[in-house]
């Protein structure tokens, strides 16, 4: 993981030069890395807010040989890699929110964006957007009470290439791991920095939205949501 990796200052989105560069032939473990993205990506459609120079603004291209429908396990693995490295940097411990949000004291550090190129039988690439917060000062209007950085909860400037290396390392030795052993440890590890397990949430998808408990997530990576009739929901 990050032998390869592409250096931009700016792009549109480094979610885009992943996806091309992954259908033209680019190997696993390629990185794609932006000073700034002038188009960044969210969930759901959103904007993602990237600055130039103050944040990790990422995509990694895998190739996993697993079916399609397990993909959705490496965003987890991702949201584990990435705790793991931002401790070892900072010392900081964060939380996840179900599925892809890292929280540091409860305000949003870290987007996970997953996305896969795929036949309904064969995965041809999954490319993981990273997004982490990290040395801004403040945040625009609309989400200066949701989102904080590394800098702001450390309250000292904190060396990006330090932490970018540190969450790749981390990262290679848990894809290894869910290579040869599949999800379950991962999914340990996960749930010991989740908060969402035993809350009532509201998962959305752009078109639905479900209320309920949620009662915790399978050996798959599915969440199992409890809905006030009882049903329960894969998620
Ligand atoms: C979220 O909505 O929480 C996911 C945000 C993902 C942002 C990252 S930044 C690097 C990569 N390129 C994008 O355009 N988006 C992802």
């Amino acid at each position: 993981i990050g032998k390869n990796v592409v250096y931009e200052q700016s792009v549109s989105s480094t979610q885009e030069i992943a996806h091309r560069i992954a259908s033209d032939g680019a190997e696993e473990g390629t990185v794609i890395v932006a000073d700034e993205q002038l188009g960044g990506k969210g969930r759901l459609g959103r904007p993602w807010f990237s600055p130039i120079g103050s944040g990790i603004w990422m995509s990694l291209i895998l190739k996993p040989k697993i079916p399609p429908q397990q993909a959705p396990q490496l965003t987890l693995l991702t949201a584990v890699a990435v705790i793991r490295g931002i401790k070892e940097q900072t010392g900081l411990h964060c939380d996840i929110k179900w599925p892809n949000d890292i929280l540091l004291n409860g305000k949003k550090l870290v987007g996970i964006l997953t996305e896969m190129q795929a036949d309904p039988d064969q995965i041809h690439s999954v490319i993981i957007g990273i997004g982490i917060n990290v040395n801004q000062d403040f945040f625009p209007e609309e989400i200066k009470e949701i989102a904080t950085s590394l800098k702001i909860e450390k309250g000292e400037e904190i060396n990006r290439a330090s932490v970018m290396q540190s969450i790749m390392v981390q990262f290679e030795q848990l894809y290894e791991l869910f290579l040869d052993e599949g999800f379950l440890p991962i999914k340990h590890m996960w749930e010991a920095h989740a908060i969402t397990i035993g809350r009532r949430i509201t998962a959305r998808t752009i078109t639905n939205s479900i209320q309920g408990y949620a009662k915790g997530i399978t050996d798959d990576g599915v969440l199992l949501l409890e809905d006030d009739l009882g049903t329960i929901h894969k998620i």
